[in-house]
């Protein structure tokens, strides 16, 4: 049985027991974070550790700072080896939630323990979906108005992520006040008029990691790109379209609604930037 992490134990999943009342199961009122192992080593901590430090104290978890976040990282890779992973890639999921409480919307009281749980899972790559594309959908963004924020309140991308596998398709791509947002569990690019074009980081879409080093691939192979919010009419017409995260890598979306985009096949941008990200994440060609 897999070995999880639950406040500062490890222990078989079986034993992990999180009270009825937290509030991450009430309220959805937690932050999380996927971070994604090769070789029993964590790819690119120092991002998500910051992006999670800052949505605790976006949603104001007091009781779990800075330090705390700092010290899941030797978290993560004990239970890679706990749990036989050390070799190949795994992922492990993180959470922290503001702790079990009698239920109230406010706060509970101060010195209330975050609930911090974490646990690994073996992970394999598509790579034939790499590289030959995935079926893309549209949808409205439906979330909240925070998406900065790796909330565990994830409705939005549940309802999408099922409308897009009802269709066969791999990713909805979310719409709000007609531009292009992001993937409902990925951001998204599109190459128009011969630019690489991505929503900038505001309110309204996750700063991914993925995102955060293909800007610096972008700058280093001189690829045009500018953080622009891509319209909705304007996405059909798309000579390129992929979507990027942290199990996605950099997946090309060919066909979007059921039509192709560009060719139907992968793009030349998309393929270099496939390619050099596969050599930052595995440290080889
Ligand atoms: C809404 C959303 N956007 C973007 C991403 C990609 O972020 P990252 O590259 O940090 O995995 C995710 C990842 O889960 C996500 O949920």
């Amino acid at each position: 049985m897999a070995i999880v992490y639950l406040n500062g134990a490890f222990l078989p999943e079986a034993q992990a027991l999180i009270p009825a009342n937290d509030r991450g199961f009430i309220f959805g009122d937690g932050i999380y974070e996927v971070v994604r192992i090769l070789e029993g080593q964590v790819f690119a901590w120092d991002g998500h550790a910051a992006r999670m430090t800052q949505g605790l104290a976006g949603i104001r978890i007091e009781a779990f700072g800075a330090a705390d976040v700092a010290a899941l990282h030797d978290v993560c890779t004990r239970l890679v080896r706990e749990n036989d992973l050390a070799t190949g890639e795994a992922t492990v999921y993180l959470q922290v939630s503001r702790g079990a409480a009698t239920r109230t919307h406010h706060f509970p009281p101060a010195g209330t323990p975050a609930t911090v749980y974490a646990a690994a899972q073996r992970f394999t790559p598509n790579f034939a979906m790499r590289d030959q594309g995935a079926k893309g959908i549209t949808m409205p963004d439906i979330r909240w108005a925070r998406c900065d924020l790796k909330t565990v309140n994830l409705l939005g991308p549940v309802l999408a992520r099922q409308a897009a596998k009802e269709q066969d398709a791999y990713e909805a791509i979310l719409h709000r006040d007609g531009m292009v947002t992001e993937g409902a569990a990925t951001n998204a690019f599109a190459v128009i008029d011969g630019v690489l074009r991505t929503h900038p980081l505001t309110h309204h879409i996750l700063p991914g990691i993925t995102r955060a080093i293909l800007m610096e691939l972008v700058r280093e192979l001189g690829i045009p790109c500018e953080e622009r919010p891509v319209s909705l009419p304007e996405l059909p017409g798309a000579a390129e379209l992929f979507v990027c995260g942290t199990t996605t890598d950099v997946q090309p979306i060919v066909t979007l609604d059921g039509k192709p985009i560009g060719t139907g096949a992968p793009g030349p941008i998309t393929v270099r930037l496939k390619e050099a990200f596969a050599k930052r994440l595995y440290g080889r060609a």
